[in-house]
C-alpha cells in the first residue's frame, strides 16, 4: 500500500496567509508531498489564486475577483490580513505557482473555483499552461463543480481528477463512473470507516479535507487513504512519520 500523502490546504494555511506563495515555500519546507490550492478568473481570464469570490477577506481590495484584471489584482496585500509580518504578499497567478512548481516535486491539487461560466473556460485556459510547464503528471484537477471534472476528463484525459463533496455521494462507485473519475475529495466527517475501506479497496483515491485534528490525521493515514488535505502538514507529516 501506498503511504498516505499529504497536501497543504492553500497552502501551510494553518501559519502562513492561504494561498500565498510563502504558504506554498512553507508547505514544501514541511515535507508535504502536494498543495491544495484553489483557482479562479480575473477580468481578463487569467487565473489566479484566491479562494473566495470576493477579495474583501483576503486582501486590502474589495469586490468581486472577477470584476478586476489580473493587473489590478496583483497590486493588492494578501498577507496582511493574517499578520503585519506578511505584507506585501500577492495573489499568486497561477502562472507564477507553475514556474515556481518546476523547481520541487510537489503534486499540485488545483480547485476549480467561480462562476461557472468562467469554470467551464477555466479548463480550457489552465490546461495549455500545466502542459507547457510539463506539469501534467503531477496535477489533480479538482472541482465541487462536476460537471467540470467530467469536462476536464474529455478536454485533458491525460490529468488526473477529482470531485470535491461536501455531503457523501450516494452510490459513489457508480456517480465517479459517471463523472470518470477516480478521485474522491471528502468532507471528513461524511464518510464511516467501513465506507472508506471498501472505497479503497475498488480503487478510489480518497483524500479528506480538511483534517486538522490529531486523531482523524492518524485514522485517515492507517486506513490507507490516497492523501488528507491539512492546514498544518508539519503535524500531518510527523503523525505520519510516527505511524
Ligand atoms: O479541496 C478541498 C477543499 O479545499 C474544499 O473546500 O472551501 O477549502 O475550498 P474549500
Ligand atoms: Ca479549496
Amino acid at each position: 500500500m501506498n503511504q498516505t500523502k499529504i497536501f497543504a490546504h492553500r497552502g501551510f494555511s494553518s501559519n502562513y496567509p492561504e494561498n500565498t506563495m510563502v504558504a506554498f515555500q512553507a508547505a514544501e519546507q514541511s515535507q508535504a508531498d502536494g498543495i491544495e490550492f484553489d483557482v479562479q478568473l480575473s477580468l481578463d481570464d487569467v487565473p489566479v489564486v484566491i479562494h473566495d469570490a470576493t477579495l474583501d477577506r483576503t486582501t486590502n481590495g474589495t469586490g468581486f475577483v472577477q470584476s478586476y484584471p489580473v493587473h489590478k489584482i496583483k497590486k493588492l496585500d494578501a498577507g496582511s490580513w493574517f499578520h503585519e509580518k506578511f505584507e506585501g504578499e500577492s495573489v499568486p497567478t497561477l502562472e507564477e505557482v507553475l514556474v515556481w512548481a518546476k523547481g520541487n516535486q510537489l503534486i499540485l491539487n488545483i480547485e476549480l473555483k467561480g462562476q461557472l461560466s468562467d469554470r467551464d473556460k477555466a479548463i480550457t485556459v489552465i490546461y495549455p499552461m500545466i502542459k507547457e510547464h510539463d506539469l501534467e503528471d503531477r496535477v489533480i484537477l479538482s472541482s465541487f463543480d462536476h460537471t467540470v471534472v467530467a469536462q476536464c476528463e474529455q478536454f485533458a484525459p491525460m490529468l488526473e481528477t477529482a470531485v470535491i463533496v461536501l455531503s457523501a455521494l450516494y452510490q459513489p462507485e457508480s456517480y465517479l463512473r459517471t463523472v470518470q473519475t477516480l478521485g474522491y475529495h471528502f468532507y471528513y466527517p461524511t464518510l464511516l470507516d467501513k465506507e472508506v475501506e471498501s472505497l479503497i479497496k475498488k480503487g478510489i483515491r480518497l483524500r479528506p479535507y480538511t483534517v486538522n485534528d490529531e486523531k482523524q490525521i492518524k485514522r485517515f493515514i492507517e486506513l490507507g487513504c490516497d492523501g488528507i488535505i491539512t492546514d498544518d502538514p508539519q503535524k500531518a507529516v510527523a503523525l505520519r512519520n510516527q505511524l
